[in-house]
């Protein structure tokens, strides 16, 4: 399973660039809003950070308005990926967006047959939810799991984006699950790195090292 991140902080995004793990970026409004600037400078500005699909959204209802959209923001970058909420105008302007060469990304997917629309629609990407189906007491891993098997045995070729992730357990059940991606926020990848025996490992080490140096 790759690893997107879930974030449009250019900070966040450097640094997981540096650590080498990332190969992509998923951004929505609401990401680009927290960090109040201007949503072309931004996505700009991450297209200088990662070589992979950069994923931004279009704000946009209807489908003609929304390949509008799309059309201003693949000019930014090649790597620029559309994303487009699982509505009848999303897919519409999926459909289009597709029959023209570009890549799209479907998001807000809670459902088995919205990924399997969206697939059949021509979507490059399709990201389901994870996290919101588990706040109200859905099994969000669940659904990545049968999104993979439909995919699987029809030999879809969209890309499952496990998005809305919440923890390591998340990252951890939604590989297992099949997911090809995972898009992950900043302090997640973080957190993946931890742990305590690795800490103690280090000081263990370190101290052991001391010693052997002091006795020379
Ligand atoms: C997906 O691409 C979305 O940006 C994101 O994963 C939404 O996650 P949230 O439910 O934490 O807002």
């Amino acid at each position: 399973m790759k690893i997107f991140i879930d974030t449009a902080n250019v900070e966040d995004i450097k640094k997981a660039n540096d650590m080498g793990v990332i190969c992509g970026v998923t951004t929505n409004p609401s990401l680009i809003a927290r960090e109040g600037r201007d949503f072309k400078e931004v996505v700009t500005e991450i297209t200088t950070i990662v070589d992979g699909p950069i994923s931004a959204e279009v704000v946009s209802l209807e489908a003609d308005k929304m390949v509008e959209e799309a059309l201003e923001l693949v000019k930014i970058h090649k790597n620029i990926v559309i994303k487009l909420p699982m509505t009848i105008d999303g897919l519409k302007a999926c459909n289009i967006l597709t029959k023209k060469g570009i890549k799209t990304n479907v998001t807000l997917i809670f459902s088995a047959n919205q990924a399997l629309l969206a697939a059949r629609a021509g979507a490059t990407y399709v990201s389901p939810f994870a996290g919101r189906l588990d706040d109200i007491g859905v099994d969000g891993v669940a659904l990545i799991k049968e999104i993979s098997e439909i995919f699987k045995v029809h030999s879809i070729k969209t890309e499952i984006i496990a998005a809305s992730v919440r923890n390591g357990l998340h990252v951890k059940e939604c590989a297992k699950a099949g997911a090809h991606i995972a898009t992950i926020p900043y302090g997640v990848i973080e957190k993946m790195t931890q742990h305590h025996l690795t800490d103690a490992g280090i000081e263990r080490f370190l101290k052991d090292w001391e010693g052997f140096v002091n006795k020379k």
